[in-house]
């Protein structure tokens, strides 16, 4: 059993449409335990450092434009394979081809507007995680308290 760390954004399309809620319910539910929790506001600075493996693509852009066009909701979530199993659950990155159940699948149309980000390896989170966090926001264990 491999227990890690994954951050996952509520992008600016989620944060308006309310899903914040429906999102960390679902990952609390199966049974991932939230290490730290955070509202901003990403400043064009941030936003291309988080997405900085997609500089070279012809979106990227548009991805900075999107994900600081309002604010986002950021969180670290723990468990075993959190990585993986996150990934599944959020669905393919394109919200017309992700499986429902998924909560792309269930509240996306669009690549863009995909509702949710999540690291997609643990390099990735290293990275996601400098941008947002710093460690004294990690809340450690509070499972037995
Ligand atoms: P995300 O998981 O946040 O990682 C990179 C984001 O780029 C992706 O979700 C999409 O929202 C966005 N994106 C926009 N256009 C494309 C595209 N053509 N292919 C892949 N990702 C795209």
């Amino acid at each position: 059993m491999a227990v890690e760390r994954t951050l996952v954004l509520v992008k600016p399309d989620g944060v308006r449409r309310g899903l914040v809620g429906e999102v960390i319910s679902r990952f609390e539910k199966k049974g991932l335990k939230l290490r730290a929790l955070r509202m901003l506001w990403m400043t064009r600075e941030q936003a291309e450092e988080f997405y900085s493996v997609h500089r070279e693509k012809p979106f990227f852009r548009d991805l900075v434009e999107f994900i600081t066009s309002g604010p986002i909701v950021a969180m670290v979530l723990e468990g075993d394979s959190a990585i993986s199993v996150v990934r599944l659950m959020i669905g393919s990155t394109d919200g017309r081809k992700a499986a429902p159940g998924t909560i792309r699948g269930d509240f996306a149309l669009s690549i863009q507007d995909n509702v949710v980000h999540a690291s997609d390896s643990p390099e990735s989170f290293e990275r996601e995680f400098r941008v947002v966090f710093s460690e004294e926001d990690v809340v450690g264990d509070y499972e037995r308290c």
